[in-house]
This record gives structure tokens, sequence and C-alpha cells, in this order.
């Protein structure tokens, strides 16, 4: 895959009103990947992660690592890294394309004591600062500034001491920074009001196989003793809920009966429930769920939250899945203050959405009408596609290359399930 984001004008073509059916398996995470990849700077003999997801972003990360001297090699799902990083400085048309590049900055500094990093880029779904990274660094004894679009840390000789990291808002990424910079700090850090998404436990266990001392991840308060250095792991990486989540939506919009397999549903609980007050029959076993709906879903009103709450990540595509609800609902994002950019495309295609502030009020209308939509991020681009295949009628939906950043082989796994769906080149 071309990791240079390809703003070509590849368009999906869907035609609506097909009931999907049968089982589909869901790749690994894109949010568990990132940060993982990242650990390549502080793991350097033989660092191999499985089940990873082929994706515009997995690839980026990919380049970006190999440029900064980490040897990289794909193969079949399954990466494999060797070597420390060779430079301090990471690139700038890199970081640029996309935020979770910040990910690089705590374990390039813990391993070569110094890191340049260029800001990340701009981002339709919010202002999304990076204050709360540079408050890690700083925490644990680095000297920061920024000079010419980079953020430039140091650590003094002794290099990184731990330290109390308080973060004033809940950060997955500043979470993930904090444990992956303090793991070879000397002596011990401890990170107040943590974030507890699935993908940092993720992370935290993997480096606890790499002989890390971590305690209490999954909760708000993580303890970390530094250690001097870790050793090489084979991990798998979990499975991507956002994407089983979009799925069991998809579902739910066309009356249909899938089966959503290599998953962990209790990464997905809060979401599930909420699907079940909607009316969709939801069947959950150890590492799969299915979703049947026979009928109109029931309107239920949502916040988003930091997990366990409902995840901002799905809340695009339930928006679609309200919009042909039978009466009306309301969801406050709480997370960023721009992800509502889906609601004029949908509107596009017939859906009754008016929005104050952080709250979209839904009136769910009979049926949608096939469009031509432009997509403006990545789960924005996934609710198009929902909305596109409940819709009577064809949709032409543009701008996928937000799609590609993280889902994987998309037109295959929905033509699986029986939708009309084909991508233009
Ligand atoms: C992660 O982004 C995910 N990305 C996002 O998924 C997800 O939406 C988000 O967490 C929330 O769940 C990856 O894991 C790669 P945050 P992240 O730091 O870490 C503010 C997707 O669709 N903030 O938890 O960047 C920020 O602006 C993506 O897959 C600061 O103010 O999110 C936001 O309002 C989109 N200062 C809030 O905190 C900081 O230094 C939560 O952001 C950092 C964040």
């Amino acid at each position: 895959m071309n990791t240079s984001l390809n703003k070509s004008n590849e368009k999906i073509f869907i035609t609506g009103g097909t009931q999907l059916k049968g089982n589909v398996r869901i790749s690994g995470a894109k949010n568990a990947a990132l940060p993982l990849m990242a650990l390549s700077l502080i793991i350097n003999k033989g660092f191999t992660l499985s089940n990873m997801p082929d994706l515009a972003d997995t690839r980026l990360m990919s380049n970006l690592l190999g440029d900064l001297g980490i040897n990289v090699s794909w193969s079949f799902g399954k990466v494999i890294f060797n070597g420390s990083p060779k430079t301090n400085e990471a690139s700038y048309d890199l970081v640029r394309q996309m935020r979770a590049s910040i990910l690089v900055l705590g374990p390039l500094l813990a391993s070569k004591g110094s890191a340049r990093v260029p800001l990340p880029g701009g981002c339709a779904i919010g202002t999304r600062p990076i204050d709360l990274h540079v408050l890690v660094m700083e925490a644990l004894g680095a000297n920061v500034y920024y000079d010419s679009g980079f953020i430039i840390a140091s650590t003094g000789p002794e290099g990184l001491k731990g330290g109390l990291i308080n973060f004033p808002k809940v950060s997955v990424g500043a979470t993930e920074s904090a444990i992956m910079t303090s793991v070879l700090a000397k002596g011990k850090t401890t990170i107040q009001n943590a974030a507890q998404e699935p993908e940092i436990v993720d992370l935290a266990k993997c480096l606890i196989s790499a002989g890390a001392n971590i305690s209490g991840v999954g909760t708000s308060t993580i303890v970390i003793n530094g250690v001097e250095k870790l050793y090489s792991v084979v991990r798998e990486i979990v499975p991507d809920r956002i994407e089983a989540g979009s799925f069991a939506i998809a579902s739910s919009m066309t009356k249909g009966n899938i089966e959503i397999t290599h998953i962990r549903p209790e990464d997905l609980e809060c979401f599930l429930k909420v699907l079940k007050f909607t009316g969709s029959e939801i069947k959950i076993d150890k590492n799969s769920i299915k979703v049947i709906s026979f009928k109109r879903s029931e309107p239920y009103d949502i916040v988003t939250e930091a997990h366990p709450g409902f995840p901002t990540d799905l809340q695009a595509q339930y928006m679609a899945l309200m919009s042909i609800s039978d009466g009306n609902s309301s969801i406050k994002e709480n997370i960023f203050e721009n992800r509502f950019m889906h609601v004029p495309e949908l509107l596009r295609m017939g859906a009754n959405i008016t929005i104050n502030n952080q709250i979209a009020s839904i009136i769910g209308v009979k049926e949608l009408k096939g469009s031509k939509v432009m997509a403006s991020d990545l789960r924005a681009s996934m609710s198009l596609i929902l909305g596109a295949l409940a819709a009577s009628g064809s949709s032409e939906i543009d701008g996928i290359y937000h799609l590609d950043r993280g889902y994987e082989k998309i037109e295959d796994k929905l033509s699986n399930l029986g939708a009309i769906i084909r991508r233009s080149k």
C-alpha cells in the first residue's frame, strides 16, 4: 500500500437496501497497533507484532520508524522490528500526515536522550493540542521547547527520572506517552487521571512481558518503576473494537444478521448495551457477537465519554443509525469539539439532524436516499458508508482516503455480507 495519503479522487459506489448477512472477521486494532509500533524505539532486539492491520496509518507509522533507523519488515500480518533509532529527528513529511506520530516523542527521548518531533498537522475533528504529551516529558525531567514547528525535548546527563504525572483531563495518547516514556526512567512514576482504554491495557501488558514494571493499568492510577532494559517480545494486536462496532451498526441499519468474529465483546460493553436498547438482538459469545435486526431501530440518547463510556469513535456511525430510528434522539459529543462533520452529508441523504453546540438532535426518518457525499474524517466516512447501505438508490462517496486509514479491506468485507459496493480507481 502506498503510504502517502493518496488524496486522489477514488470513490466508493454503493447501491443500498440489501439486508447484510453472514460473518465478518475483525482485523487488529489501529489504535492498539500505532503505540505498540512506537515501542520498537525502546525494544531493540527482535520485537514482533502479529495480527497487524494493513492500513494507511500503520504503513505510515512503519515508514516513520524506518526513517528513524528501525529495520521494519512486513509479512502476512506480522511485522518484525529490529535495531535502535539512528537519529533523534522525526520526518516532517510523515508526521504532518498523522496525529498519532506524536507517540514517537517519548520513546525517542527515552532511547536517544533527545528528540526533535514536528508538531502534528491539523485535524478535522478538533484542535487536538499536544500540551499533555509535553507535560509528561517535563514531569519526567526533560527540558522541552518549541522551535520552527518542532517540539524539542532533551534530558540532562542523568537521563529521565520518575515523577508524578497528574493529568488535568483524560487523554488516551498522553497516557500512552507517559507509560512508554517512564518504563526506562530512573525511579517511580505515578500517573493520575489516566485513560483506561483497552488499547492502553494492551500496551502495558506488552511492556510487562518485555520486562517492564507496571501496575494499576486499566484504572485511573498507574504506577511504573523504571527498569534498566526491555527484552524482545512477540505480541498479537488486540481486535479492533471500533471496526466491530461499525459492522454491528451495519447489521442494525440493514435489518441484517451478521456474526462478527475475532473480537473481545467485553471491550464493547457500553456500546452493546446501547445497541440492545435500540432493539437489535445481540448474541454474545467468547470471541464473537451476532447482531440481528428485524425492525426499525428505537431512538436512544447517548453521550460520548472516555472508556468504559460510549466511544467517540463510534459516534458518527451511531448517528447514522439514529437518523433512521423510529423517533427522536440526541447525541452529545464530549471528547472532540468538532466531530459532527458527517451531519451535513447525512442531511444530503435526507436525514433530519440539527446541531446546537456539542449536541446533535436527530428526528428519525423512514428512509435515507442515496446521494453524492464527501467524507471529512475516518469515522465520518464509515457513517456515510452505513447511511448508503441503508438508503434507497445509489450513493457516491468521495474522500475515502480517510477510510483507508482505519478500515482494512472494507469493500471485500461488506460485499461478502451481500452489499452492492465498489471502489472506483
Ligand atoms: C485517541 O486519540 C485515538 N487515536 C482517537 O481515535 C480517539 O478518538 C481518541 O483517542 C479518544 O478516544 C489513536 O489512538 C491513534 P485523546 P488521542 O488524547 O490520543 C484533548 C480514530 O478515529 N487533548 O484521548 O489523540 C484532545 O484534544 C481516532 O481512530 C489535549 O487537550 O485522543 C481531546 O479533546 C480519532 N491535550 C481529548 O483531549 C493533549 O495533549 C481526548 O484526546 C492531548 C489531548
